[in-house]
């Protein structure tokens, strides 16, 4: 067998014709094409992570987190005509198979790539498919373009599905996009899953005059009718003269095998027909049945069911018992978390571990074996599978967010409809505590007035990190004061972030949600259904309020003219009794200048009109300041909640 397929190794073919009709076909590749960077016949670049195995398949990366592959093919193609500078029109073809890693979970995707060199330095794996960065995303100065077939929804770019097919111009935001599909010749649209594992063909054509690129897929290697995406395009802008050719493949912190079993390209010409049959036999597809097959299928037949029966008992009880999803990697190194660990950690999700009831959960206290640190679990039930693929896509942002001021999200972990989320341990719990007393309830514990105005600043600058300093723009959508949770100085942590936007879906509709948190709720949002920055900087208003006066944004027990907070507070300061608003329980013990900040930021924020709410930046700076002259007059009264 070995020497079968040192032969069928050798079918492989490569013909270089001229400039303007270069041409290459691989229907196996060979280990010679890409080993060494001057290594004779080697007419592939390929970096480290790409392995090509003995039966000729290509694979662009493992089952690894964060990895990048790149196949290019080593010489730069001449995509202009030398005369006129009009770009060729030019077909390539290509089998891929994706793996990954979970069978729903892709990681993340790999993409047909023209670029300027074969290096793409700088690129990170993940949603940016090795092929751009954070920095660089966007710009029309990298000249690159790419066909990205990509498992994973990226929120951040815009993502349709999470089995899509996009055409991308300098950015992984796509200028195209459609959900992967092919036409069967009676006219119907097929779907198609990308990383089903099973082969799949493709063909990218740019029809230089026309100025049309069309990308057709096919799970055989007839090719479909129609394409199903195409596109109005002119190259000339983004490609030079010469440009080199392949691909880029990418895992995130779930992993996906990306296999390439063949290849053709022909400038201005039709590329050389793959045939799926020829290309190498992969790992885990299915063998092509043949007579004699037949028989050894007849004679293994028993033994396959009791096989079988063994697996699936197996597999049956892996699903029952196994973590789902293993815990991944954060970016300060590996952190696995098994769902034992965590059941270990919090005394089998003992009652009296209990922290509280967060928005969508229990969360749980725990102490990790080993490390002995203290965390909080988050145990969220959620059955719908799409509401899974939404919270990997989100977890896998939100993971990276680091500020002094949210609670860091330290790992997590699936466990059937389980979801558990691990967290920095507070210790001295939500603010909400400290600020409002029920009648019924213990007295509450006192926060002093620099504490207050601290854990306000921290919410402040955490809210500008989300809005502003992070790579993407991320609307926190519930801040409140029983979201701001106090670490073991008191500094405050904003805590929950993102998740409403998912778990928005899955929420009770019955619970009392969004009459619970009217007063954090920008008027604006309710017509709209739209968060934005000002949304939050809307909550921030009344959150702010509320630590000023001790008070809920709405409290329904109080007098009508009391009841809606920032109202109240309006008409005492426009009235000059302003020291009316100050939290009767901290005993006249404060800093005047700083409430008067405060009062005048919180009433700015609460502004009705969003675009008269001032920016997390400026909050932060009038903050930071502690000039109640530097904070403009409020210049109408604030919301109005009656109307
Ligand atoms: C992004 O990529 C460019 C090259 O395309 C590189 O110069 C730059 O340093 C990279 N930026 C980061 C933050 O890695
Ligand atoms: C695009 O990249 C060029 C060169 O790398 C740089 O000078 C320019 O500032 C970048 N433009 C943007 C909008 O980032
Ligand atoms: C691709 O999208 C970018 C950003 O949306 C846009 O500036 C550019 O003109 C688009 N290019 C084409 C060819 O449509
Ligand atoms: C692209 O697809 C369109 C629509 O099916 C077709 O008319 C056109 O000939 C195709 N062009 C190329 C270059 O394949
Ligand atoms: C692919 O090859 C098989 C046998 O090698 C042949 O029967 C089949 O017709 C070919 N298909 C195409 C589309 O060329």
């Amino acid at each position: 067998i070995t020497r079968l397929y040192f032969f069928v190794g050798f079918l492989s073919l490569f013909l270089s014709v001229h400039s303007q009709h270069e041409r290459f076909v691989y229907t196996k590749f060979r280990r010679s094409e890409g080993i060494g960077a001057d290594a004779d016949g080697s007419s592939l670049s390929l970096n480290a992570v790409v392995e090509i195995h003995g039966t000729g398949l290509l694979q662009l990366t493992k089952e690894t987190s964060r990895l990048i592959g790149h196949a290019f093919y080593r010489t730069p193609l001449q995509f202009k005509d030398t005369v006129d500078g009009a770009v060729h029109s030019f077909s390539t073809t290509f089998a891929f198979a994706i793996v990954p890693d979970y069978p729903q979970l892709g990681g993340h995707g790999f993409a047909f790539v023209i670029a300027p060199s074969i290096e793409l330095a700088g690129a990170l794996p993940s949603q940016y498919l090795g092929l751009l960065n954070a920095s660089n995303v966007g710009n029309f100065t990298n000249h690159i373009f790419a066909v990205e077939f990509d498992t994973v929804q990226d929120f951040e770019f815009g993502d349709i599905n999470d089995n899509h097919i996009g055409i991308d111009i300098n950015n992984l935001v796509s200028n195209a996009s459609v959900s992967a599909a092919y036409y069967s010749d009676d006219g119907k649209m097929n779907e198609l899953n990308l990383k089903s594992g099973q082969n799949i063909q493709a063909w990218v054509d740019y029809d230089g005059f026309g100025k049309v690129l069309n990308v057709t897929v096919s799970p055989c290697s007839s090719k479909p009718p129609r394409p199903v995406l195409s596109f109005p395009l002119d190259l000339s802008p983004i490609l030079h003269d010469q440009m080199f050719v392949g691909f880029s493949a990418s895992t995130g912190l779930l992993a996906s095998s990306h296999y390439l079993l063949g290849w053709s390209f022909a400038m201005n010409g039709v590329a050389p027909s793959l045939n799926l049959t020829d290309v190498p036999s992969f790992p885990s597809q299915h063998k092509k049945k043949n007579t004699t097959f037949i028989i050894i299928a007849a004679v293994g037949a028993v033994l396959l069911l009791i096989a079988a029966i063994a697996a699936a008992s197996f597999l049956f009880y892996r699903f029952k018992n196994a973590d789902v999803i293993e815990p991944w990697e954060l970016e300060c190194g590996p952190h696995r978390l098994s769902y034992k660990e965590l059941k270990h950690a919090t005394k089998g999700f003992r009652d009296r571990e209990l922290l509280g009831f967060g928005g969508f959960g229990k969360v749980y206290k725990g102490t990790l074996p080993g490390s002995g640190s203290e965390v909080a679990v988050k145990r969220i039930s959620n059955e719908s599978r799409q509401g899974i693929r939404e919270f990997v896509a989100e977890i896998a942002s939100i993971g990276r967010l680091r500020h002094r001021n949210l609670v860091q999200l330290q790992g997590w972990c699936r466990r059937r409809a389980d979801l558990l989320l691990v967290y920095d341990y507070m210790p001295n719990g939500s603010l909400d505590k400290f600020l409002f007393s029920d009648e019924s309830g213990p007295p509450r514990p006192l926060l002093s007035w620099a504490q207050r105005f601290r854990i306000l600043r921290g919410v402040a600058s955490a809210l500008l990190y989300l809005h502003e300093e992070w790579e993407h723009v991320v609307i926190h959508r519930d801040v409140k004061a029983s979201n701001v949770l106090l670490d073991g100085e008191f500094n405050g942590r904003l805590g929950d972030f993102g998740l409403a936007k998912i778990y928005e879906h899955g929420a009770d509709p019955s619970t009392t949600r969004v009459a619970g948190t009217l007063g954090y709720l920008a008027p604006e949002l309710t017509r709209t259904g739209k968060a934005t920055t000002g949304s939050d900087v809307f909550s921030f208003g009344a959150l702010a309020l509320g630590v000023v006066c001790g008070r809920r944004p709405v409290e329904s027990k109080a007098a009508p003219e009391e009841m809606i907070l920032v109202d109240w507070v309006w008409e005492q300061w426009n009235a000059g009794r302003w020291a009316e608003v100050v939290d009767p329980s901290l005993g006249g013990d404060y800093e005047r200048e700083e409430v008067e900040v405060i009062v005048k930021v919180g009433l700015m924020c609460s502004h009705l009109e969003p675009a008269v709410r001032p920016t997390m930046r400026d909050v932060v700076r009038y903050l930071d300041g502690g000039d109640a002259a530097e904070v403009p007059d409020v210049p109408s009264p604030p919301a109005d909640y009656e109307g």
